[in-house]
């Protein structure tokens, strides 16, 4: 049985990923981590019953990882608390799944860091939805094709996410840019804004939408669209918990979900 732990414990994804643990046949709930609802059973917190876990303080996170016997943490939280969870995990010895956006490269550099002086293997990737995975191969094909056409991105998404844009719109800007090279990036257009070789970026806020991508490449006369929309959180959670079973057999080093799906091999 591997020994999972989730930080953001009382979350959105969390809360689905705890479900997800439950439901697998080799892996267990071994801790689990929240600045909220700190001392009450897990379970009690996110509406499932009694669990017998508690939520820890984040703070405690190493001695807990250590006592619990906690091998892989699982982290959907917020930029500035993952930077800071990843390294007390690594320094406690323990494999991780990153699902967190919003990182500047301080915060990745740091977090790349901590992995290997620890020597521990971690999954990092803004989507862990199959189909974003997909669909991020799609539009490499399509940049290498497209030539001259012009490229923007749209993402939507609910009226709670924190950060923009989103780390799949991100993602998707730079898999594009490394096959067409030094594109710059628009965010958004207002006033004298004429279009020039730019990869425009634009987020979108409304509702309960979990999370749509849309790329549009113009050309003379028509245009393409790749789009992926995701219907539930489900996507998600379930691919970080099918990826913090794969971390476990791999050796030390900071891996991406495409690695975990065998995908741009
Ligand atoms: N990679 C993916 O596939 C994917 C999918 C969906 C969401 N996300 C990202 O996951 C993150 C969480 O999304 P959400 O919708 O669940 O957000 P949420 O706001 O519902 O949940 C975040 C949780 O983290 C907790 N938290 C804050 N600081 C903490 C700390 N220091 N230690 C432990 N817990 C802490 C909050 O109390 C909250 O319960 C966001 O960055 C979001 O963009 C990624």
């Amino acid at each position: 049985m591997i020994r999972a732990a989730v930080t953001g414990a009382c979350g959105r994804m969390g809360t689905l990923i705890i479900r997800n643990i439950f439901a697998a046949h080799d892996m267990e709930l071994s801790a689990a981590f929240d600045i909220a609802n700190i001392g009450m059973d897990v379970g009690e917190a996110i509406g499932s019953g009694q669990l017998g876990v508690a939520v820890y303080d984040p703070d405690d996170m190493e001695k807990v990882i250590k006592d619990s016997g906690t091998q892989v943490v699982i982290d959907f939280t917020i930029a500035t608390a993952s930077a800071v969870n990843v390294v007390r995990a690594a320094s406690a010895g323990a494999n991780m799944v990153v699902g967190t956006t919003g990182f500047n490269e301080a915060q990745m550099r740091q977090m790349r860091q901590a992995i290997n002086d620890n020597g521990v293997a971690a999954v990092i990737s803004p989507n862990f939805a199959v189909g974003v995975n997909v669909f991020w191969e799609l539009l490499k094909e399509a940049a290498g094709k497209l030539d001259g056409f012009d490229v923007e991105i749209m993402e939507v998404h609910h009226n709670k996410k924190k950060d923009a844009p989103s780390g799949t719109a991100v993602k998707a800007a730079q898999v594009i840019n490394d096959v067409l090279g030094g594109r710059e990036y628009v965010y958004g257009r207002q006033g004298i804004a004429s279009r020039g070789d730019e990869i425009g970026i634009h987020a979108v806020r409304g509702g309960d939408v979990v999370g749509d991508h849309t790329v549009m490449f113009f050309g003379d006369g028509e245009r393409i669209e790749v789009r992926h929309q995701a219907h539930s959180r489900q996507a998600f959670a379930r691919g970080a918990v099918m990826a913090a079973g794969w971390v476990m057999r791999q050796p030390a080093g900071v891996y991406g979900m495409a690695d975990v799906l065998g995908l741009g091999k």
